[in-house]
């Protein structure tokens, strides 16, 4: 049966949170602090985490989607692993909740298009956690190329394999993102795609070269591996009046501007906020259902974003192996997975 959808308007909205890993217990610490919002629960049927979590934030630690549901929430966080995305927006959506599905919004194209269809059908809002977009380095640079004429963009976005290895490599689990801001930042869509990728040391990809164009025209590449030693975020934009470097991490956007025929230019260091990226993501979906508006970040958003980096994937076999690249019967041994300790932290 599916249930009117719930807006919230003018009073609490009830908010629960669906897998409260290393993601979900962020959004849930996020949401616990929101005014105007009641962290309703935390859903994770591993019991211990959700009970960690529950008790550090105070409120209800639930281990299965329907008991968050028959609390009569307003809306979810989803931030289970991947391949459970569809199935728990579905349940939640068919129960007239609002849902935030963490990025990617599924495993394939065909899954995230029948949860963007379930919540377009129920009048739900549907919002994919690209929180790099509420980066307020990403918005300083989103800001100062508004008006501008794009003409190419440089990201990189590296650092060594994470602790715990998902079952997905750099594309999905790095990439994703800044394919999501090229697409943000020209307001176009991804139309060719050139990925070069290799598996140096993982089962998975763990280096990725990926080269774009726009239907506007803008090249853009992503630079993305879990070889570097350390993190490093960068973003650069080429306009034709404007050269503007960002540091999402240090959160330092510098532009480039004045070009004179002499190779002559001036730079300036461009204001960026403070605020962190998840709790403004989440004040963005909250506001989404009470306006009754469109979410920042769609459903489509979601597909969009995904559709190219599997694009990006199913041309990897052309791509030829890495110097030193072993064949992936005899791989080198990779990290060890362990899991994070559980910690409640900024992200
Ligand atoms: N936006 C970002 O920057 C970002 C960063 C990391 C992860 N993510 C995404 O967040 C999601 C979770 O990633 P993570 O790194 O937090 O993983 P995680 O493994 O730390 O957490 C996932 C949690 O979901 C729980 N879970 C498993 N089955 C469940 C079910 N049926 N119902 C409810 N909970 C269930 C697990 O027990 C675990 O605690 C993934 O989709 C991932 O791609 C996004």
């Amino acid at each position: 049966m599916l249930h009117a959808a719930k807006s919230g308007a003018g009073s609490e909205l009830c908010v629960g949170v669906i897998g409260v890993g290393v993601m979900g217990s962020n959004h849930a610490r996020v949401l616990a602090e929101m005014p105007g919002v009641r962290l309703a629960g935390v859903v994770d049927p591993d019991r211990k985490q959700a009970h960690f979590v529950g008790t550090t934030l105070g409120c209800p630690a639930l281990s299965t989607v329907e008991e968050l549901l028959d609390r009569d929430v307003d809306a979810v966080s989803i931030a289970a692993p991947t391949h459970l995305h569809r199935p728990i927006a579905l349940a939640c959506i068919a129960r007239g909740v609002h849902v935030l599905v963490e990025k990617p919004i599924a495993s394939s194209v065909a899954e995230g298009e029948d949860i963007i269809h379930a919540a377009r059908s129920a009048g739900l809002t549907l919002m994919i956690g690209h929180v790099e977009r509420f980066n307020p380095a990403v918005q300083a640079i989103a800001e100062a190329i508004r008006n501008e004429d794009i003409l190419s963009i440089a990201i990189t976005r590296v650092g060594p394999f994470p602790p715990r290895m998902s079952n997905v490599g750099v594309v999905i689990d790095l990439a994703v993102h800044d394919i999501d801001l090229i697409c943000w930042f020209t307001r176009s869509q991804i139309v060719e795609v050139q990925p070069q990728l290799s598996n140096a040391v993982a089962e998975r990809e763990d280096i990725a070269l990926l080269q774009f164009r726009t239907a506007s025209g803008v090249l853009a590449h992503i630079n993305t591996n879990w070889l570097t030693p350390f993190k490093a975020r960068t973003v650069h934009v080429a306009t034709k009046r404007k050269y503007v470097i960002g540091d999402l991490l240090t959160r330092q956007v510098t532009e480039c501007y004045g070009f004179q025929p002499d190779g002559s230019y001036s730079m300036r260091h461009l204001s960026v906020g403070h605020a962190e990226p998840l709790r403004a993501e989440l004040t963005a979906f909250v506001k989404a259902i009470r306006d009754r508006s469109p979410p920042p970040v769609t459903g489509e958003d979601g597909v969009a974003s995904l559709a190219i980096a599997i694009q990006c994937l199913d041309g990897r076999s052309d791509a030829a192996p890495a110097p030193g690249h072993k064949p992936a019967s005899s791989p080198k041994p990779r990290p060890a997975p362990r899991r994070a300790q559980p910690a409640i932290a900024k992200s």
